[in-house]
């Protein structure tokens, strides 16, 4: 039954709203990932990730760990999931895959 209760109420990352997601992005990522996704700045000697590369390599539910949980030298951000799903479609839309970068995941 708690299972159950878990499974129904386990959050959808995936249908974000990324025009709520901007503001929410300026507010919490910009700091040290920069507008751009690129800026880097360092915590404990290890640079933020470039978002322009990294976000097309992660699921839904990384990126969305990342941002509540932490990863690494990145601190948890005080996000409702709410508010993650729609970082995550602003992320989506701003910073889209890379498809000249050589990888075997392209057609
Ligand atoms: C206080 C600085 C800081 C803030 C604020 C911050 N990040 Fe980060 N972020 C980092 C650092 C540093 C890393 C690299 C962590 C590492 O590799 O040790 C990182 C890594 C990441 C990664 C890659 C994680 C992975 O799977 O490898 C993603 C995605 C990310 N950040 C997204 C975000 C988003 C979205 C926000 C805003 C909600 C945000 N970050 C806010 C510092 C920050």
């Amino acid at each position: 039954m708690a299972l159950l209760l878990f499974l129904a109420c386990a959050p959808d990352y995936s249908n974000g709203d990324a025009t709520a997601g901007a503001a929410i992005y300026e507010q919490w990522c910009t700091s040290c990932h920069g507008a751009d996704g690129t800026l880097g700045v360092e915590m404990n000697g290890k640079p933020a990730a470039d978002l322009t590369v990294v976000t097309g390599q992660r699921t839904d539910d990384e990126l969305a760990d990342a941002i509540l949980n932490g990863k690494r030298e990145m601190p948890a951000q005080p996000l409702k999931n709410s508010e993650t799903a729609d970082c995550i479609a602003y992320l989506r839309a701003t910073f889209p895959a890379q498809t000249d970068s050589g990888g075997d995941s392209g057609p």
